[in-house]
């Protein structure tokens, strides 16, 4: 499977702006199976407050940029997970849709969320789970997810192959420090599409990064600029969980010694 990340950085506060320069993008993307794009990216990130964020949200089912990325399935017969600033009314959430050929497919809202976010968006409501693209199991994660074991370990017991994570980094080198070792434990691939550039007072932090299940980084991209990481990957080998001939990473584990 051909998986692509689509680093960029989002015009703040236009939709419109963010599908022109996302074009161009896309284009050199229409290969792949499945292209993972940044948190929030048809609104950008950093927003005064509550209303501004509201105000920038869309609907899903009403939605324009989502509707761009459904022709963009379409023609290419592609599988899009992209950052999704919701309007869920009279709540918003920040979330990352599934779209393919059909439309939206599969949806996440963010569950752990991070500094200001609190005070804009409604902690996510929805169980994360995987759902079925042509046989592979797609999850998804936003960002500030990536501190949280947990959720990547309850994504991987219900099969997932891909976990595909928008994110708007802002720590720098952390995360890219803990998802390789997220896909290596869970023996899953993670698909971390990070943005660049600036808001306000934040620098995003790029080096948006594929691994794989023996924790390898397969591609990275830099820390600056737009662009556009292409690899071709054997999902299969996520659904060997075998780490020694005696070791198996899911039926190895204790439950009853964790919390
Ligand atoms: C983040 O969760 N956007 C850092």
């Amino acid at each position: 499977m051909k998986i692509t990340v689509i680093q960029f950085s989002p015009v703040f506060g236009d939709s419109e702006k963010n599908i022109a320069r996302l074009k161009p993008l896309l284009e050199k993307a229409k290969d792949a199976g499945l292209i993972v794009l940044p948190e929030l990216a048809n609104s950008g990130y950093n927003f005064k407050d509550k209303n501004e964020a509201f105000r920038l949200s869309e609907d899903p089912e009403n939605s324009v940029f989502a509707e761009f990325l459904t022709s963009f399935c379409i023609q290419n017969n592609s599988t899009v997970v992209t950052g999704f600033n919701e309007r869920a009314d009279p709540k918003i959430y920040n979330s990352a849709l599934l779209i393919d050929r059909t439309g939206i497919i599969g949806k996440y809202r963010k569950i752990h969320l991070f500094m200001n976010e609190k005070e804009c968006f409604e902690p996510g409501n929805l169980m994360p789970r995987p759902f079925d693209v042509d046989g592979v199991k797609i999850g998804m994660l936003v960002c500030f997810d990536w501190m949280f074991p947990e959720i990547y370990r309850t994504l991987s017991l219900q099969g997932t192959d891909v976990i595909c994570q928008p994110s708007n980094l802002v720590l720098p080198g952390k995360a890219q420090k803990a998802i390789p070792v997220h896909a290596m434990i869970n023996r899953v691939f993670v698909v971390l599409a990070n943005r660049t550039g600036t808001e306000r007072n934040l620098i995003f932090t790029g080096n948006s990064l594929i691994a794989g299940p023996n924790g390898e980084i397969i591609a990275q991209a830099s820390s600056k600029g737009e662009e556009v990481l292409m690899v071709d990957v054997e999902i299969s080998v996520s659904k060997n969980k075998m780490i020694t001939q005696n070791n198996h990473a899911f039926d190895d584990r204790r439950p009853e010694f964790y919390f």
